[in-house]
């Protein structure tokens, strides 16, 4: 007897290893599940991605608001592997949200939720909700513009929930504002409570999937009827049950390793988002958006009309929750088979056209400012061919630009489209209105009063108030003055 198999048979005696796993790994299985039946387990997979390269980068990370920053620079240009280890967390956590919505998209068309496996589904959908505060969570330990805006964003929102808000606000932010406190407390969620979380609800996951054994492929015209399911299933399976190693783990096996590759790849080569410019509040300077999973999510909520987007932005989520949740409580029984269920073909159908449409959306973004406006080039801020604009209003429009007030406001097709456009304001506002607005803000715009000199303002006041509709003749001339 070799060394190797006397060393193995001696631990697998002391152990009892053999005996624990082999009843599992041998368990039986339905033959002819197909390579959708390993989406479960590649998403497991890409949880277990996460687990390794994020203790990877826990150990260079430092939650601090002074040098989280420059950690994570460290970790993405100096660390040895931190580039590829960084990309890997990334895309990661891009598969695992991917593999958690097609695994919940196969399930639901084959209708394996159905009777006994209700909290199979249920523990699934907690899964999603932890998986998806991960990708929020981890989105903050960038700790660079981007990042740190976009969590005041989703507190901002949170905060304009009725009744709850202000404490959802003080939970997500621990504290008023964004700051150490925040870092810590999402620090802490992002590597132990919610992978705790994930540990416990997978454990559960996987031993319901045990109990109650794999779904079998639905057919057509072979309702489940709890009353003689579970007997029917277990007759079933001695014909048609293959052990579940190696008969069916390869194909686990296959994703889990393609998986790997893919993920090795996209880290090498394309790498994870470069880090914005480091945090700094004062700067408007930053493009708040979500990773591409929640961007979605962030264009239902800017396409909103703004009075209901109170109310929405919890009851949506609640909403979506709810209906997760009863699905199996509302249908636990009869036809599996898509094929005889066309509304969840349909309904499968919608949730994904409706959710690339906002993806579109959301990555077009024309609510949020635009970082890239050029200046104001002369033509414009003349504004009428004849008049030459004065000193004061080419001043101005220079301010327009550079204090990022274009970013939000389009002048004649130029700048974002966040804030309303400016083109004909000078007919709409006077110039004590265009005053209050700048040095107060409101509404998603903000206030100036503390960023502009009394002759920037006057500057800008004169600009704005130039600012008229082509056909009126007007020189593009204002006093300017604040009144
Ligand atoms: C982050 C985006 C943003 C930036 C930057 C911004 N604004 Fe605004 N602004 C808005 C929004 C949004 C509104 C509309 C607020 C409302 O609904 O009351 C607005 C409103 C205004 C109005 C009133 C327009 C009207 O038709 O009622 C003026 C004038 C204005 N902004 C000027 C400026 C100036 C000048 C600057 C630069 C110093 C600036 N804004 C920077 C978003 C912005």
């Amino acid at each position: 007897m070799g060394l190797l198999k006397r060393a193995w048979l001696w631990f697998d005696d002391r152990s009892g290893v053999s005996k624990a796993i082999g009843p599992v790994a041998t368990h039986a299985v339905p033959r002819g599940s197909a390579w959708s039946w390993a989406l479960g387990s590649a998403t497991l997979f890409a949880f277990l991605v996460q687990v390794v390269t994020g203790i990877g980068l826990a150990t260079a990370y430092v939650t601090s608001t002074a040098d989280a920053y420059q950690s994570l620079q460290f970790i993405s240009h100096e660390a040895t592997f931190g580039h590829l280890i960084r990309g890997m967390h990334y895309w990661g956590a891009s598969a695992m949200v991917l593999f958690i919505g097609l695994h919940m998209a196969q399930v639901f068309l084959i209708a394996a939720y159905k009777f006994p496996r209700e909290l199979n589904w249920l523990s699934g959908v907690a899964l999603l909700g932890v998986t998806l505060a991960m990708g929020f969570t981890g989105q903050l330990l960038r700790w660079d513009q981007t990042a740190v805006w976009s969590v005041i964003v989703a507190a901002a929102q949170a905060g304009r929930a009725p009744v709850v808000g202000q404490a959802l606000v003080h939970f997500i932010l621990a504290g008023d504002t964004v700051g150490g406190a925040t870092l810590t407390r999402f620090f802490a969620y992002h590597v132990f409570f919610v992978p705790a979380l994930i540990f416990g609800l997978v454990g559960l996951h996987l031993f319901l999937v045990l109990h109650h054994g794999v779904s079998e492929p639905p057919k057509a015209g072979r309702p489940v009827d709890p009353k003689t399911y579970r007997r029917w299933y277990h007759d079933y399976l001695k014909t048609e049950g293959v052990p579940f190693w190696p008969d069916s783990a390869w194909r686990d096996v296959v994703v889990g390793v393609g998986m790997l590759v893919v993920l090795v790849g996209l880290a090498a080569v394309v790498g994870a988002p470069e880090l914005g410019k480091p945090p700094d509040p004062t700067l408007l300077d930053a493009y708040p958006r979500p990773d591409w999973y929640l961007l979605w999510y962030f264009a239902v909520l800017a396409l909103l009309p703004t009075n209901l987007e109170d109310y929405l932005i919890l009851l949506l989520p609640a909403i979506a929750g709810a209906l997760l949740v009863a699905l199996p409580f509302i249908s636990n029984r009869g036809e599996r088979s898509a094929l005889r269920r066309p509304w969840a073909m349909g309904i499968v159908l919608i949730v994904i056209v409706m959710i690339s449409t906002l993806w579109i959306k959301g990555d077009q973004a024309p609510w949020s400012p635009a970082f890239t406006a050029q200046a104001l080039p002369p033509a414009v801020i003349q504004n009428q061919a004849s008049a030459l604009a004065s000193e004061v209003v080419v001043t101005g429009a220079g301010l327009f630009h550079s204090k990022g007030c274009e970013n939000c406001h389009m002048v004649a097709g130029y700048g974002g489209q966040r804030g309303p456009n400016l083109t004909a304001v000078g007919q709409r506002l006077s110039q004590a209105q265009m005053t209050t607005r700048i040095l107060n803000g409101g509404n998603n715009m903000p206030a100036y009063g503390g960023s502009l000199t009394p002759d920037q303002l006057n500057a800008l006041v004169a600009f704005l108030s130039s600012r008229r509709p082509p056909a009126v003749t007007q020189p593009g001339v204002a006093s300017g003055g604040s009144q």
